[in-house]
């Protein structure tokens, strides 16, 4: 009997030396049929029980009973170890660490030009302009000449011109070329109309111009419009695009599509007035162009200007973000730049 459990014993020592040595899963496979497998070592040294006297057999039954528990455990540890040791190896081999904190991800969002013409557009909708669009690429005729532009005249070197190669045919300066075709599609029918989009100057760039930017051009027309209508148009958007309370200032100027012209100036939206780097101590920036439309260009979008009248104005997009959000340079809307973009 004692020799039964002699041979258990040492086969126990075996079996765990030969398991400790096991580095694969498969080995530790191997390992379960050459030991407890039904054609394993301890199944042959159980077949020497049936030689014992009756008496002795529960005792060695149970002897062999735990030390096949404990290699089952032992076994079960060894799996563990190796899955993880696996694990680890497989990936060092990928490279990838997983109790590294994880990348978030960069949301999008709107370009701040498109968030504040968005805001423009919003604010204009309000007072009853209804967005209308008209194209980029443009006739001669329609950039200047429909707006009073005579040929040769020095205004149009205001605006330097990008054209192409088909004669006449240019991209647009300002969205004024817009006017023409919104009049023409609803003349004689009064209109409120806002026309945003892309313009091209062929300027230098630099912190202040861009040779392309956006513009909204806004055109009301009507039997009674007054300068008056223009100036509490203006005014009320003023003071929601920049604070309650904010005041406006028109200075006399020169358009060729207007008469009177304009341009308009806001209370420095940083100092209050009181003078600042932002308007150059001025107290005042500069927002937008605008005036009453001339009779001719009414005459040109087929309204009668003996019966009608109406205002226009046009701002650049570019130029209110970066009032609005304190950006010095426009060069930056077109840069690229992630940090900017997240910022504005
Ligand atoms: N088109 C003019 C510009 O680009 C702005 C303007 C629009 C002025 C409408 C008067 C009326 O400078």
């Amino acid at each position: 009997m004692s020799d039964l459990i002699a041979q258990l014993e040492q086969l126990q020592t075996e079996a765990q030396a030969a398991l400790d040595a096991a580095q694969s899963t498969p080995a530790t496979e191997a390992w379960y049929s050459e030991y407890l497998g039904r054609k394993g070592k301890m199944t042959a040294i159980l077949r020497g029980l049936g030689q014992l006297p009756k008496e002795e057999r529960p005792l060695v039954g149970k002897r062999a009973n735990e030390i096949k528990e404990a290699l089952d455990a032992a076994l079960a540890t060894r799996q563990e170890a190796i899955a993880a040791e696996e694990m680890q190896r497989s990936l060092a081999a990928e490279g990838i660490d997983v109790t590294m904190p994880g990348r978030r991800p960069l949301l999008g969002k709107l370009h701040p030009t498109n968030q504040a013409m968005r805001e423009m557009v919003e604010i204009l909708k309000q007072m009853g302009f209804q967005v209308y669009d008209s194209p980029e690429v443009e006739t001669d005729a329609y950039n200047f000449e429909l707006l009073n532009f005579p040929p040769d005249h020095p205004a149009r070197e205001m605006q330097d011109t990008f054209f192409t190669t088909t004669p006449d045919v240019i991209l647009r300066t300002h969205t004024s070329p817009g006017q023409i075709h919104a009049m023409r599609h609803y003349a004689p029918e009064p209109i409120r109309v806002i026309l945003p989009g892309k313009c091209y100057r062929n300027e230098d760039v630099t912190a202040r111009s861009e040779m392309m930017f956006y513009q909204i051009e806004g055109l009301a027309i009507g039997r009674n419009i007054t300068f008056s209508d223009l100036k509490g148009t203006l005014l009320n958007f003023a003071n929601q695009m920049y604070g309650e309370g904010r005041k406006i200032r028109f200075r006399k100027s020169y358009f060729p599509f207007t008469e009177p012209s304009v341009e308009v100036d806001v209370d420095c939206i940083l100092c209050g007035g009181a003078g600042c780097r932002i308007c150059k101590h001025t107290g005042w920036l500069e927002i937008l162009g605008a005036g009453m439309v001339h009779p001719v260009v009414l005459q040109n979008g087929g309204y009668d200007p003996a019966v009608f009248s109406g205002f226009a104005f046009g701002m650049g997009i570019e130029r209110q973000a970066m009032l609005k959000r304190g950006v010095d340079d426009i060069r930056l809307f077109y840069s690229n730049d992630v940090r900017f973009l997240e910022r504005v």
